[in-house]
């Protein structure tokens, strides 16, 4: 019983921790500090601390308990059982009130009268945690209908927008970290200074031999002007990073160059060009390309 009582203490040290630890840890997500290894160490140096200290504790006890007399012992050991015996009685007494057991009645005294082809009923009373069910549930019916019909809240059109707006700011905070998964269905054109200051760097080590510093062209078609071979916008171009351009013209896949954010962050920086004037332009190649969805 000891041991048990002492792991539930630890166990509940264990849950206000954790809630401690989520008051304390501000994130916007829930539970984050879970995911911590600063955490568990904390948490796992907390339980050994207080493993220990229950461990020390019994030990005085038991140091204690041999300094006492022969009488003493006998009067702490009879008061350990009587501890013992009510230990949890509030506990069982309500978890036996709550279930309505009364075995004083005698079953002849609420037998109903009526009689189905020999099957009879206990007039029993409903068990307590019933009845409490029933009010609680008359209660929440009456605060849900002032609540939803009476002042209209809201509905649950409503609600679903509220958790459809929640998720896209929650989509959009994703995606700051998650950027380094974009692909050809998800790639959206970058506009932060910082994502074209990349896409620039990139552009400058890998793309200026063929494609100009300014975009001009060379080996490789004109990236300013709205002709495009392979399709403008951000997701042909960065499809065209991905797996290259036509066969043998000289444009490669840069899928083992570059990952796939700093496919995006090149990709971007080359829409950037578009409607510049660069010093040497190549003659146009390709189609004029337009599509309302995708910036030029
Ligand atoms: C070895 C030369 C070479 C290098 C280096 C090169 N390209 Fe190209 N690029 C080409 C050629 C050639 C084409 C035309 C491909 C075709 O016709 O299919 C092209 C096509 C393109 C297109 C499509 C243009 C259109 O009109 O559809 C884009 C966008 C592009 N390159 C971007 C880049 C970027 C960004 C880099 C650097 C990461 C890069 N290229 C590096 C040669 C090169």
């Amino acid at each position: 019983m000891r041991t048990t009582a002492s792991l539930l203490r630890l166990f509940l040290l264990l849950i206000i921790s954790i809630i401690l630890m989520e008051w304390v840890y501000e994130t916007d997500q829930q539970w984050a500090m879970l995911t911590e290894p600063i955490y568990w160490i904390i948490i796992g140096t907390v339980m050994l601390f207080g493993m220990a200290f229950e461990i020390c504790i019994e030990a005085l006890r038991v140091i204690l308990f041999k300094t006492l007399k022969p009488e003493q012992q006998a009067s702490y050991l009879a008061k350990e059982v009587y501890r013992k015996e009510n230990q949890f009685k509030w506990f069982r007494v309500t978890y036996l009130k709550m279930l309505g057991n009364d075995e004083d009645i005698e079953e002849k005294e609420i037998i109903l009268d009526h009689d189905y082809d020999g099957i009879r009923e206990l007039d029993n009373n409903l068990p307590p945690w019933w009845v409490y069910g029933f009010y609680a549930s008359i209660i929440f019916a009456i605060v849900y209908m002032v609540r939803f019909e009476v002042l209209n809240d809201y509905n649950q059109k409503e609600e679903y927008e509220m958790a459809v707006a929640e998720a896209k700011i929650q989509v959009e905070e994703w995606k700051k970290t998650a950027k380094d998964l974009v692909d050809v269905n998800t790639v959206t054109l970058l506009t932060d200074a910082s994502d074209l200051n990349s896409g620039k760097k990139i552009y400058e080590t890998n793309c200026i031999a063929c494609h100009k510093s300014d975009g001009g062209g060379g080996i490789g078609p004109n990236l300013t002007d709205e002709y495009w071979i392979l399709g403008g916008g951000v997701q042909n171009v960065f499809r065209t990073l991905l797996e290259g351009g036509r066969a043998g013209k000289g444009m490669i896949s840069w899928k083992s160059e570059l990952k796939p954010l700093e496919m995006a962050q090149a990709a971007s920086y080359v829409i950037s060009l578009g409607g510049t004037t660069p010093a040497e332009p190549k003659a146009p190649e390709g189609e004029i390309w337009q599509d309302e969805n995708t910036p030029k």
